[in-house]
């Protein structure tokens, strides 16, 4: 099997397929709530410290890594750490890289199926005759299990499109690379781009709708979310938000991007690559996702209701306030069809890149075929993310979203970019990342990868603790059945890190030695 590894079809196909991982739910509904929560303007100070600094350096560990170990038939991290350092220990470390895009991947495709859903509702209609914001708010708490109100009829609407969703993702990974991933994201990501900017230009062009209320405009609109409040740099939970919005947007250092990697050729270009990637996520999340939901809520609920959805949750302002607010628009099906298509297909093109990782640990190091893979994986998310479906009103997908979307992707980010930094070595990676690139990356990034990145991470990763820490106990919770729920979902979590642990301990044993597959000694 380990010969028979496929390759990307194309550059543009690998830079798309990245950056459709990176573009997603949160580029148009994380960030601009992070943005208002944390200063304004003044929060794109430590947001692009933190791209420099975090996110750039750990997509050129990831890129660079994930190229290499794939010459070796590995993508998955422990494939690739094990390579990397020859000794077996590391390849444990790895377990990060597929523990966390595989419990982001239980929930994300939950709210991808939300959005699916909604976007056939404003087609139809559906949400149009809606006007008031607690039917609007009822409909989304029958989407989320929370309160079954039945206001769109008997059909279960929401088990249906999430089988939906769930289907074509696993089918489009079941055809592979090039047939499934790259196509999807040649296909998805313009549409993506000009669904975006459709929806920026209808939000930039509403002027002032209500004449009686002439401050509640556009400009003022783009003010209140990008006025910087400076004061609050003061405070260190802006700067752990800001590092945070920078890995899950960037999608980077969890292994997503290591397994893309992994199938590009031995001499293509990484550096320019993982730069156009990441540079083409900021243009969607700071320009398109900065110019779509806050500026529409404050031009039409102006400064006090904006900022009262805004911290209410993106998902509030995302599912409940902008289908009312489209619904004052001429079209307004169609312009939320746009908008919650757009969030499918936002979510759709991240959601493969985290089925990934764990599909190609398991072909590579385990050397079950792409069919087995995909049905083994597709059962275990189908089991779970139903359980999660069924308990959201009870905290379970917030309880998997904390350890697998906001915490463990740090940790997963501090270990790849010291394996790349300390033990492939900050020298021979910058050589590596050069390699074939169109540009070449100065010399003052071995230093910023050996030592900047690893302090700047440990530093975020001990203020997180010392704020989080007293949160997380179980002791802390209150409420019985969100007790015995949070105490199932780590139970489970902890589950799939023993049975993780167990594979990878499995993990490559059929290799024997590590040979590059170019090798003439190689025997496939
Ligand atoms: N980057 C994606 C987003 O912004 C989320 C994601 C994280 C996808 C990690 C893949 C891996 O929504």
């Amino acid at each position: 099997m380990a010969g028979s590894r496929e390759n990307w079809g194309s550059r543009i196909g690998i830079i798309l397929a990245v950056a459709g991982s990176a573009v997603g739910l949160g580029n148009f509904l994380r960030f601009p709530t992070q943005v208002v929560a944390n200063g304004g303007g003044a929060f794109m100070i430590p947001y692009f410290i933190a791209f420099l600094f975090l996110g750039i350096p750990i997509a050129f560990a990831e890129w660079t890594l994930g190229r290499y170990g794939g010459q070796y038939g590995r993508g998955s991290a422990p494939g690739v750490f094990y390579v990397v350092s020859r000794s077996s220990w590391a390849k444990y470390l790895g377990i990060f890289g597929l523990f966390v895009p595989l419990v982001i991947n239980f929930y994300y495709l939950i709210i991808e199926s939300w959005c699916l859903a909604y976007s056939g509702f404003s087609l139809l209609g559906w949400l149009n005759n809606i006007t008031n914001p607690s039917d609007m708010k009822d409909v989304l708490l029958e989407f989320q299990g929370i309160n079954p109100t039945r206001q769109l009829g008997s059909i279960p609407w929401s088990l249906i499109f999430f089988l939906v969703a769930f289907l074509i993702n696993y089918w489009i990974v079941s055809r592979g690379i090039v047939a499934g991933i790259e196509r999807l994201n040649k296909i998805c990501m313009p549409l993506l781009l000009v669904l975006a900017i459709f929806l920026t230009v209808r939000v930039l062009s509403l002027g002032t709708p209500n004449p009686s209320l002439p401050d509640q405009n556009v400009v003022n609109g783009l003010g209140f979310l990008w006025n910087p409040d400076f004061s609050k740099l003061a405070n260190v939970d802006v700067w752990i938000a800001a590092a945070g919005q920078i890995f899950f947007t960037l999608s980077v250092g969890m292994g997503a991007i290591l397994a893309y990697s992994s199938y590009l050729k031995k001499n293509d270009d990484v550096a320019h690559s993982a730069l156009s990637s990441s540079a083409t996520n900021e243009l969607a999340e700071v320009v398109l996702g900065g110019s779509i939901i806050i500026p529409a809520a404050f031009i039409f609920l102006g400064a006090v209701g904006a900022q009262e959805v805004a911290q209410s949750g993106s998902f509030n302002l995302g599912f409940v306030t902008m289908p009312l607010i489209f619904n004052k628009l001429p079209l307004s099906p169609l312009i939320g069809f746009s908008w919650f298509f757009l969030l499918f297909l936002a979510g759709l093109t991240s959601s493969v890149s985290l089925i990934q990782p764990i599909l190609t640990f398991l072909q590579d190091e385990l050397n079950l075929t792409r069919q087995k893979a995909t049905l083994l994986v597709g059962g275990v998310t189908l089991a779970v993310a139903l359980g999660v479906k069924t308990t959201l009103a009870l905290g379970t997908l917030d309880e998997l979203d904390f350890w697998g979307g906001t915490f463990l992707p740090v940790v997963s980010g501090l270990v790849m970019i010291w394996i790349f930094g300390w033990v492939f070595g900050a020298r021979q990676g910058l050589e590596e990342l050069n390699r074939g690139s169109l540009i070449k990356i100065p010399k003052i990034f071995e230093y910023i990868i050996k030592y900047v990145t690893p302090i700047y991470l440990l530093i975020m990763l001990v203020l997180w603790a010392r704020k989080n820490i007293p949160m997380i106990t179980m002791s802390a919770i209150t409420d019985p059945k969100v007790w015995w729920a949070t105490l199932y979902t780590r139970a489970g979590m902890i589950l799939l890190g023993v049975a993780l642990l167990i594979a990878i301990y499995f993990a490559g044993k059929h290799y024997g030695n590590i040979k590059k597959l170019d090798d003439e000694t190689d025997p496939s």
